[in-house]
């Protein structure tokens, strides 16, 4: 490397240390106006929605939301609560809707006699909701609606 391609590679590197990002324009709805440098005051933590009302699904294999508080529900390998009121035997007696049969499935999908062990820590899949409003929009489209736009006879032509 001659001299001259020398210098000039050493501005470049220190021009480019001294070059500061703009600020960004995009505001993050979970941190509001506040620069990422300086701490936020976090929101409330919103009340777990407990009214006891199945919810609809959004597409039929996703996992039900969980419609009542689970606070303090002990699931350790000793003791499922979740199972003590959803377990096949106990649903006669405490209403909650049985497990379906996928959760008695292994991965080969032989059916088992007890809750596949996959299965059995029911809040990888399953989540109560809280009452918070969302903090970012979205334009999903449940299929229904979909599949009638779709079968949509298609507008006359003039
Ligand atoms: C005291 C009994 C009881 C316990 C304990 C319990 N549930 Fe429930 N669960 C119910 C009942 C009853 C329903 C029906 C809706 C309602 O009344 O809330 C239900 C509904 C559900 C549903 C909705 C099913 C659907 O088809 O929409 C899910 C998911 C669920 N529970 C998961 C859990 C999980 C996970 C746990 C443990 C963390 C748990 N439940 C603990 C009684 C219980
Ligand atoms: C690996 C994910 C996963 C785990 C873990 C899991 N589930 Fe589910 N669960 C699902 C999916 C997916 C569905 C909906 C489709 C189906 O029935 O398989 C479901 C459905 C349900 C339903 C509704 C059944 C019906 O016939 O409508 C209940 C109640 C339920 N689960 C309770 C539980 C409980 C209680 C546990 C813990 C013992 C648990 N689940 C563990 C994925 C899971």
């Amino acid at each position: 490397m001659n001299l001259r391609a020398l210098t000039l590679a050493t501005c470049v590197i220190l021009g480019s240390a001294a070059w500061a990002a703009p600020p960004l324009e995009v505001e993050d709805p979970m941190r509001g106006p506040t620069p990422v440098a300086q701490e936020t005051d976090p929101p409330l933590i919103s009340p777990v929605e407990n009214k006891d009302i199945r919810r609809m699904r959004t597409y039929s294999m996703q996992p039900p939301t969980i419609p009542h508080k689970i606070d303090g529900y002990q699931v350790d390998k000793d003791f499922n609560r979740c199972l003590a009121c959803h377990a096949r035997v106990n649903t006669e007696e405490t209403q909650a809707p049985p497990l379906s049969v996928t959760h008695y499935m292994d991965r080969d999908s032989n059916v088992l006699a007890e809750v596949s062990p996959r299965r059995y820590f029911c809040v990888q899949c399953h989540v109560p909701q809280t009452e918070a409003k969302p903090l970012v929009s979205n334009t999903y489209q449940d299929i229904d609606v979909i599949l009638k736009r779709l079968s949509a006879p298609a507008p006359a032509k003039k």
